[in-house]
């Protein structure tokens, strides 16, 4: 049998919708952009994925993916394929958590999956901080400041459960710029150099999963439906449209994944930053309310 290629980072990306409007989120999902994708209908890639890769950090993803009818069925199916994979998590603005079953946390808690609470606005995250000890009503909580919160988050913390990492909170009110230049009446993006887009893009190896496809990155992956639903000019979604995911029953699978740390015809969507620091950040006041085109 030949071996698994190893990938870092793996988002598994089950919804297009959320309930938050953040300003240049990476997906698009600040707009009237919806829709949720079926573990059945990916389930057979995700085994066959299964059997030629292995992921060293995996985190199903949205949109909002605790708004997702069927959470659970993902997050336990794609767990059974990957039961070894130790930053397994889930990544939500935290703002469903309220109303979640205890006992479907304390599953996912008993099946090593982590929820990583990244709250946008400082209101979300004190009523996380203060709904944490409920969330975790089984065991005892404990909360670690991170010594290094990384640029884009003002603070960091393990929640320890019973001595392990149950969850993390973030408070990442801030993001760097997307792909969308302008949106009045279509959406317009960037004409850059790809390989200096690339050169400095903070997400080039965190490569997405949609419908069991794996594709370079996020924006990418969410453009060609984001193409389908709102207006979208013509030339970024003939890009969107020409990207080809790479489908793990392909023939030229292995030489596919050997080239996805490459850069690619789309990112010159993308802005080009040099260094992110302070200057580069957005401030996020997140609403309820989609962007209108
Ligand atoms: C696309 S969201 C999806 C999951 C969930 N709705 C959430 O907000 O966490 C995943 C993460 O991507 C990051 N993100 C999205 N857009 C970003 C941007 N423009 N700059 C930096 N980070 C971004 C945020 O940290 C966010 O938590
Ligand atoms: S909460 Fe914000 S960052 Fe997360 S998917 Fe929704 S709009 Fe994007
Ligand atoms: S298209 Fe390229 S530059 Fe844009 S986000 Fe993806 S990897 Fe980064």
């Amino acid at each position: 049998m030949t071996e698994k290629i190893v990938l870092g980072m793996v988002q598994w990306y089950i919804t297009h919708t959320c309930n938050l409007s953040c300003a240049h989120c990476l997906s698009y999902n600040n707009y009237r952009f919806h829709g949720h994708f079926d573990w059945d209908r990916t389930r057979a890639r995700a085994e066959q994925w299964s059997q030629l890769i292995d992921i060293e950090d995996l985190t199903v993803i949205g949109g909002e993916p605790l708004l997702h009818p069927q959470i659970d069925t993902w997050v336990s199916g794609v767990r059974a394929l990957f039961p070894n994979v130790v930053d397994f998590k889930i990544c939500t603005n935290g703002t469903p958590l309220k109303h979640m079953d205890r006992a479907q946390i304390r599953k996912w808690f008993d099946m090593g999956v982590i929820i990583e609470i990244q709250c946008h606005s400082l209101a979300i995250w004190t009523q996380i901080r203060d709904l944490i000890r409920d969330l975790y009503w089984f065991g005892t909580v404990e909360l670690v400041d991170s010594a290094d919160p990384a640029l884009l988050h003002r603070s960091e913390q393990l929640v320890m459960v019973n001595g392990r990492v149950a969850a993390m909170i973030m408070l990442t009110d801030r993001f760097v710029r997307n792909s969308v230049k302008s949106h009045n009446k279509r959406l317009e993006f960037y004409d850059n150099d790809p390989h200096s887009a690339h050169a400095g893009c903070y997400i080039r190896d965190c490569h997405y999963m949609i419908d069991g496809l794996l594709y370079k990155c996020g924006p990418v992956a969410a453009g060609r439906d984001l193409a389908k639903q709102l207006p979208v000019e013509d030339c970024a979604a003939q890009l969107f449209n020409a990207y080809k995911p790479i489908d793990p029953f392909d023939s030229d699978v292995h030489s596919r994944l050997s080239s996805l740390s490459s850069h690619i015809d789309q990112c010159r969507l993308c802005p080009v930053f040099g260094d992110i620091d302070q200057e580069t950040l957005i401030e996020l006041e997140p609403n309820k309310t989609k962007l209108k085109l």
